[in-house]
């Protein structure tokens, strides 16, 4: 049985060594979970199905070869009118001065995704259009998810809605991942001479690099004990960098953190803390967050739910 043991482990080396050789393009297929597609059984060309009836299912195209879904919900009020409609005529509802918000995601699962959803339902509901992208190589977008591609993506998505909607406010929403994509791409806008009308971050964090403990990617290095030794850099290998804090020295959007205190992924203090950044270099003014009590239960994706929220997006 000893024999057996050896030859147990010497087996389990030899199938495990290729693995870790290609661990690297692994690390970025796990980073972003994005080959997770729940619910899979839903049709994401059918909005109706996740109970968005006033809302269409499009197709934009950001570079070449690159073609992501996206969901174009309009306010409420306009549900009944919006039955049966085609693109232009949704398109065209852009310019009616109602602000339009731009969700950009987290890195699991896809636009039809519950909690996204219900952004969505509570933005629709206060009079306001919401369009959902889903990144490259997320949902049934095409491409592989690069932090530069990601930018890129959210650069188009943001150019497509000004050009269509005239004087309306444009305003980025980000959950987790996507705060940081929000924050990327002011920043881009911001070199070419463009402040975002307003940005809202959920469940912010602050860079791929930072090791807190419950940090939003450190379920990586548990997966994989002796990571850190093995590849030291991932992120940088991968590079991955989202360097939100240094981004939100440079923004000049107004900025609303929301976060809650019981978030499992991101501590509070994480949050406070890049709120204190902002302000410094912004205003107090322009620099907002609103903390959700931990007693509520929302952690990391929950807030939509709270009957508060359409009081302070207001
Ligand atoms: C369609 O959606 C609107 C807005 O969410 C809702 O008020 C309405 O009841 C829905 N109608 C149907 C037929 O599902």
């Amino acid at each position: 049985s000893w024999m057996k043991r050896c030859l147990l482990l010497l087996f389990l080396i030899a199938v495990s060594l290729p693995v870790a050789v290609k661990l690297p393009a692994l690390i970025q297929h796990l980073v972003y979970t994005y080959r997770i597609r729940l619910p899979y059984f839903a049709d994401l060309n059918r909005p109706a199905e996740f109970s968005l009836n006033h809302t269409i299912n499009m197709y934009l195209t950001t570079e070449e070869g690159i073609s992501l879904g996206v969901w174009h919900t309009v306010p409420d009020s306009r549900w009944k009118e919006a039955q049966g409609k085609d693109l232009a005529w949704y398109q065209s509802t852009l310019s009616d001065g109602s602000p339009v918000f731009i969700y950009f995601h987290g890195n699991t699962q896809t636009r039809g995704a519950p909690h996204r959803v219900g952004v969505a339902k509570v933005l629709s509901a206060l009079g306001y259009h919401v369009v959902v992208p889903d990144y490259r190589g997320f949902g049934d977008s095409t491409g592989e998810p690069t932090e530069g591609g990601l930018t890129v993506d959210a650069l188009y998505v943001y150019n497509w809605v000004k050009a269509r909607s005239g004087d309306s406010l444009v305003i980025f929403w980000g959950h987790s991942l996507g705060t940081a994509v929000s924050t990327n791409t002011a920043v881009k806008l911001i070199e070419q001479g463009v402040v975002v009308d307003g940005v809202i971050l959920e469940g912010a964090f602050n860079s791929a690099r930072q090791k807190i403990p419950g940090h939003a990617f450190s379920w990586y290095y548990w997966r994989f004990p002796g990571q850190e030794y093995l590849f030291p850099e991932p992120w940088a290998e991968n590079k991955l960098v989202f360097p939100t804090e240094e981004n939100l020295k440079k923004m000049k959007s107004p900025i609303l953190f929301l976060h809650s205190e019981d978030d499992h992924l991101v501590p509070p203090h994480v949050c406070e803390q890049m709120r204190d950044i902002a302000a410094s270099y912004q205003s107090e003014e322009r620099v907002k967050l609103v903390m959700f009590e931990g007693s509520l239960g929302y952690l990391h994706n929950g807030l939509y739910r709270d009957h508060r929220l359409p009081g302070i997006l207001k």
